[in-house]
């Protein structure tokens, strides 16, 4: 019993970092970082979900298991067929505004995490200081949904944006049998395989293995094009942007934002991997906290700047599309922007892409030198340093099902997993400055125990604001989950 609950020492976690053969290259700066998080945050969420969170689901939606846990538990069952999945209208902004609000304070205490444990796979390392083994395991588990669904899903999001880009540029399209998923909601569609989802992670995999510091290069590439072509979004079709949409500006009320605000979350979700690259920061201590809250800052502004024109350019109800920024823009007849955005929405798409890979191979690195996973897994390339393995394995692991799975639901499965995932961070925060109050800390989370707590309150709200067949997927998940740690890994640290 007292094994599921032992807990790491911060010191013997950093010894053991320190090993040679597992050691990681360290030449990332808080540049670097801050570019990181841009590049894992911006991405699908904000050229995708922003008009299916604005418009809602409310037309597709009639089962309780899709209507969201909060609204069954205010309106009792008839919210599923009364409410479905409201959204949120113009407020959309609102709704980035207030998930901005609840990730800043998780921002928070991972930074403070981070700059006291700096070591690669982020919050699971945290819980494994602070809350013992069997949370640890939770966690990384928890993670590994949350890096790899969420890649599957960009990946399917990258091919189909792809494929237009191709027909707007160039005029050609790729023949619907290579590049669509096999399976939507369960049948088939005679599709073949989806072979732009599937190779541009292939391709990717290969970029890590070569190296951090190339794929930190061309990862700040992809950062300044998607940056750049929000920006030229937001001024270039302001001018288009006309009052009337926005009335009613919330027309499903708080419900509506707080629907919207789960769903939009997924488009925040990544500034959390900035610490997964603790281990191979130049100084740690430094530069976390100012690469993780420097990356929610930007990322806040830029996206807020996006709702308010994209809500103003067309009304809200006509965003429910697959790619709402470019339909905009093509119904109020600005082509030019509609290409522009289009490339930047494929850049955006790809960084998240690779830092999502990057981040989910230093999970899986941390917890194989933990002796939960196969010891293969945190094995370091002789010349190349980096956790080869564990790159290869997390690309097939994401590329295969990619290849054939409709996957665009599976963000609400992101989403509560990393929900999930920064209450346990939070806590982490609360139980590390009672057990180790003296260890030093180069950033502390101001008003301890409010600051954290109001950030697990704010998480959970979010989590509830999930539909009910999300929390199920999640449970079975965990379940699975639980299974593998008592059938193998528990064994293995046991005899570590
Ligand atoms: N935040 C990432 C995106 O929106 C996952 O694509």
């Amino acid at each position: 019993m007292d094994r599921l609950f032992r807990r790491k020492n911060i010191d013997e976690l950093i010894a053991d970092s320190e090993r040679p053969d597992r050691r990681l290259n360290k030449t990332l700066g808080p540049w670097s970082l801050t570019a990181l998080g841009v590049g894992a945050v911006i991405g699908s969420g904000i050229f995708i979900l922003t008009g299916t969170a604005a418009a809602g689901e409310t037309l597709t939606y009639h089962s309780i298991l899709h209507a969201p846990v909060l609204d069954l538990l205010r309106h009792g069952m008839g919210a599923a067929s009364t409410i479905g999945r409201p959204g949120a209208g113009p407020g959309i902004a609102l709704s980035f505004l207030l998930v901005a609000f609840a990730c800043s304070f998780a921002a928070l205490c991972y930074a403070e995490l981070a700059s006291m444990i700096p070591i690669a796979g982020s919050a699971y390392t945290y819980a494994y200081a602070t809350l013992g083994e069997l949370f640890a395991w939770i966690i990384g588990w928890d993670l590994i949904l949350e890096y790899a669904v969420g890649n599957m899903a960009v990946a399917v999001g990258f091919s189909a944006y792809f494929n237009q880009i191709l027909d707007s540029l160039f005029g050609v399209q790729l023949p619907p049998h290579l590049s669509g998923p096999m399976f939507a909601g369960g049948v088939a569609t005679g599709a073949w395989f989806n072979l732009p989802a599937f190779l541009i992670i292939m391709a990717l995999t290969v970029l890590l293995v070569r190296g951090v510091s190339e794929s930190a290069g061309a990862n700040n590439l992809m950062v300044a094009i998607k940056v750049a072509a929000i920006l030229i979004f937001v001024f270039g079709a302001s001018s288009a942007i006309r009052v009337e949409n926005y009335h009613p500006f919330l027309p499903n009320g708080f419900s509506g934002v707080m629907t919207g605000a789960a769903i939009v979350f997924f488009s925040y979700i990544g500034f959390d991997s900035v610490s997964t690259a603790a281990e191979e920061c130049r100084n740690p201590q430094r530069d976390l906290p100012v690469g993780i809250i420097a990356s929610l800052f930007v990322c806040t502004l830029l996206y807020v700047a996006v709702a308010v024109v994209l809500t103003g350019i067309a009304h809200y109800q006509t965003l429910a599309v697959a790619a709402p920024v470019a339909e905009a823009l093509k119904s109020a007849g600005m082509e030019g922007l509609r290409r522009i955005v289009s490339v930047g929405a494929v850049a955006g798409m790809l960084s998240v892409l690779l830092v999502f890979q990057f981040g989910q191979a230093r999970v899986w690195f941390a917890m194989s030198r933990d002796r939960l996973l196969p010891d293969a897994f945190s094995r370091v390339h002789p010349r190349l340093k980096t956790p080869y393995i564990s790159t290869i394995v997390a690309g097939l692991l994401v590329a295969v099902p990619a290849g054939i799975l409709d996957i665009g639901t599976l963000a609400d499965l992101t989403n509560i997993g990393t929900l999930f995932a920064f209450i346990v961070v939070s806590a982490g925060v609360i139980v590390l400055r009672r057990t180790e109050p003296e260890r030093k800390r180069a950033f502390r989370v101001p008003l301890v125990p409010l600051l954290p707590l109001v950030s697990i309150g704010m998480c959970l709200l979010l989590m509830m604001s999930l539909p009910l067949e999300t929390w199920l997927r999640f449970l079975v998940w965990l379940a699975l989950g639980l299974a593998v740690y008592f059938l193998y890994g528990r064994k293995r640290t046991m005899t570590a």
